[in-house]
């Protein structure tokens, strides 16, 4: 495992409370939110062909939104992250929506850390990391990271970024400069380098679902074993 730097250390432990959890469930669960909408739309085109049954891991989970669009499409589904205080928000938040015996019993939920999972080699069909990239500024970090998904995933690897072709990144990148500021947190970054990232972890690009393509920087990308 790679040395752990700031904004990985900084990501972990930011998350890790009821409070911000509490906080998490209400702004990122409802789909009452276009922004919310956009990206499970993103997420559900990433699935395109991914059949029934497929063994999928959401990494991290955060308060567990996609559980029931994975769990809608017949996956077996194991959601986990770090934050504890995330999970037991999840969980609640999959009772507070009802689930039926059959789709309870295809999910799972575990404490995992990105970075050095307890997964076997190509344990899922399908791994998707959805929102936490673009915490880590650093190549080093970000390809840390997609190497451990790369080792865990057999077949997709589902992953955002943020792309810094926006409008939004491009006002991030003056708001920033005119401050004086380094900014080391939601970074947008060239797709040229995000590319490096992945292929020096054996991956290659199989498609690219741009959230808002050229207003937001959040973006998608399916990659496959090279
Ligand atoms: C911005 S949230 C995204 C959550 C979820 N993917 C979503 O889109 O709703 C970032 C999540 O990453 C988790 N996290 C941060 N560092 C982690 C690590 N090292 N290993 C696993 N999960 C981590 C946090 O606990 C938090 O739930």
């Amino acid at each position: 495992m790679t040395t752990p730097d700031d904004s990985y250390t900084r990501t972990r432990e930011r998350f890790d409370s009821e409070a911000v959890a509490r906080d998490y469930v209400a702004k990122k669960n409802s789909m009452e939110s276009s922004k919310n909408l956009r990206e499970m739309i993103c997420i559900t085109a990433a699935l395109d062909g991914v059949g029934p049954g497929s063994r999928v891991l959401d990494l991290p989970c955060g308060t567990g939104r996609l559980a029931g669009m994975l769990l809608g499409r017949s996956y077996e589904v194991v959601a986990a992250d770090y934050s504890l205080p995330m999970i037991e928000a999840a969980k609640a938040y999959r009772r507070e929506t009802g689930l039926d015996a059959t789709a309870q019993a295809r999910l799972t939920f575990e404490q995992q850390d990105v970075m050095n999972t307890t997964f076997d080699d190509d344990a899922f069909d399908v791994v998707i990391c959805n929102r936490l990239l673009h915490h880590y500024p650093s190549s080093e970090t970000r390809r840390a990271v997609l190497a451990e998904l790369a080792r865990i995933c057999r077949d997709r690897l589902v992953v955002s970024y943020y792309d810094s072709f926006a409008l939004s990144a491009l006002k991030f990148r003056l708001r920033n400069r005119l401050r004086g500021v380094t900014p080391t947190d939601r970074v947008p970054i060239s797709s040229k380098i995000f590319r490096r990232d992945y292929e020096s972890c054996g991956l290659r690009m199989v498609r690219k679902l741009p959230v808002r393509r050229g207003i937001s920087p959040q973006t998608y990308l399916v990659l496959a074993k090279a």
